[in-house]
């Protein structure tokens, strides 16, 4: 095999997944916290002349994860790896994709110069938040959409007069996609963020006695997937159900999912989660990444 596969501790579970669908082990290294917090890295395999892929999802604690993800990048680099395709279930920073007001960064593009300037040649990442940020990155990047595996999942515990819900006008796109593949029908809600946790909503198209699909490319505070359920129930949805890649679920996100309408919650694993309540179905995105190997 010219392949290795590491993994940087974000998500050891799903490496450990997409090894075992490779049948092949694990890359050993070794990552150290020095006393006054830098990161160590060593690497403890020959990758002289090996196609290297090094897994690290940046959520929870997205600095220390990206910067230990550069630093075994560069390890790797050293220890004479042959190319390094680094595979970013979650690429945090993504919401920083624009100047939206002035004196501010845009972090999204100073990521993608910082996994460039590290010596990574190719990305695999899930659901970006926007499409065009794949035009940050000066390498190809295979943007891998799983809310076709997440929509038909949830199919399966709805019934008749499916209706998919757009959260907000920048899901409109991809939602109206879903919803012709399932052959059903589309609303949208309309979001004015008032501020970072409070969002007021209006909804474009009706969902009255129908089952309704919320669809979203991330869940963080679950402050918009609660409200567009409430909004949904006001307006006379039967069932609602929502599907999201990206479960950060910080804070209280998931009690205030408990306290919506929502009935059941479908999500990906491209970030690692503590507990699974009984209303959450994970579906794994291992295979999505062995087959881009
Ligand atoms: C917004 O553009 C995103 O698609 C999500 O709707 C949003 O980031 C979710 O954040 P929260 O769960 O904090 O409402």
């Amino acid at each position: 095999m010219t392949l290795k596969f590491f993994s940087g501790s974000s998500h050891l579970s799903l490496a450990q997944e997409v090894c075992s669908l490779l049948k092949s082990p694990l890359g050993q290294r070794e990552i150290k916290r020095f006393p006054d917090g830098e990161t160590h890295v060593k690497i403890l395999e020959d990758v002289r002349g090996l196609d290297v892929f090094v897994l690290q999802t940046l959520a929870h604690d997205p600095n220390s994860y990206l910067m230990e993800l550069l630093i075994m990048v560069d390890a790797l680099k050293r220890a004479g790896a042959k190319s390094m395709t680094a595979i970013i279930p979650y690429l945090g920073y993504c919401r920083q994709d624009r100047k939206d007001q002035p004196g501010v960064a845009i972090a999204a593009k100073l990521i993608a110069n910082l996994l460039s300037a590290s010596g990574i040649s190719r990305l695999i990442t899930f659901d970006l938040h926007a499409d065009q940020i794949e035009g940050f990155f000066e390498m190809p990047v295979d943007h891998v959409r799983c809310q076709t595996v997440l929509c038909q999942k949830a199919k399966k515990l709805m019934g008749e007069k499916l209706i998919l819900v757009a959260p907000d006008m920048g899901s409109v796109k991809i939602v109206e996609k879903m919803a012709q593949e399932l052959n059903a029908g589309l609303a949208v809600i309309t979001k004015e963020r008032l501020s970072a946790c409070k969002v007021r909503m209006g909804l474009i198209g009706c969902v009255d006695q129908c089952e309704v699909l919320i669809i979203d490319d991330l869940c963080s505070t679950a402050g918009t997937l609660a409200e567009a359920a409430r909004l949904c129930k006001q307006m006379g949805a039967k069932k609602i159900v929502a599907a999201v890649t990206h479960g950060l679920f910080v804070g209280d996100a998931i009690q205030k999912i408990v306290a919506s309408p929502i009935e059941h919650l479908i999500v990906s694993n491209t970030i690692e989660q503590k507990s699974f309540p009984h209303f959450m179905t994970s579906v794994s995105i291992a295979s999505l990444i062995a087959e881009r190997m």
